[in-house]
């Protein structure tokens, strides 16, 4: 079942994200934090980013790492470092800002150029990608600029209140 909500608030996220991102840059900034919103972290840009730090990594970089490997590594490869399919995501984020991240994830692409048809699905109306794709975008900034190791992460934050109350609205449980 798909949260009307979660629906809502991703077409929201996605047509003002589009917006800005027009006159913004289109490559990631300085992923250095600004500012901890209860264990989920901002850069100056206000865009989501990883903590990492003495090896240990933020929840939701580790959330990412899991949600990743349920949702994307069959075609982009485990770790981000793709495949003969589809793009090493750990490399595409260093030139990719969340805007154009948020906008192939929900509504997909289809590279029709090459002789090959390669076709990236889309997940707009999937909750279990969309409730959590701050999540997978800051595990594969972490990947691409923030020297996370290949694997899981073996320290993580505790797990945030405010995670869990976001991940219930936006089930719908
Ligand atoms: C069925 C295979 C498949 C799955 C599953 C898949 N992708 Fe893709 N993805 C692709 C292909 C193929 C491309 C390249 C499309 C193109 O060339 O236009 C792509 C492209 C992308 C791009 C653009 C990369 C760039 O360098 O411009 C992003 C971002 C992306 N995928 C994110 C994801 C995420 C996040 C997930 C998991 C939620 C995911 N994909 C799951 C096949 C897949």
């Amino acid at each position: 079942m798909l949260a009307r909500s979660m629906v809502a608030l991703v077409f929201a996220l996605v047509c003002g994200f589009l917006a800005s991102a027009a006159v913004a840059q289109d490559t990631p900034g300085d992923p250095a934090i600004a500012e901890d919103r209860d264990g989920k972290y901002f850069d100056a840009d206000g865009t989501p980013t990883f903590k990492f730090e003495n090896g240990e990594v933020d929840w939701y970089t580790f959330s990412g790492y899991r949600r990743y490997h349920a949702a994307c590594h069959v075609c982009h490869g485990p770790d981000g470092l793709g495949s003969s399919y589809a793009p090493a995501l750990a490399h595409s984020l260093e030139r990719l800002d969340y805007a154009h991240f948020l906008a192939v994830v929900a509504g997909g692409r289809e590279n029709v150029s090459s002789s090959q048809k390669n076709v990236m699905p889309s997940f707009g109306t999937n909750p279990n990608v969309m409730c959590y794709i701050d999540d997978i975008y800051v595990y594969l900034r972490a990947r691409a600029q923030g020297d996370l190791p290949r694997g899981r992460p073996p320290k993580k934050e505790k797990k945030p209140e405010s995670f869990m109350k976001a991940e219930n609205d936006c089930l719908g449980t």
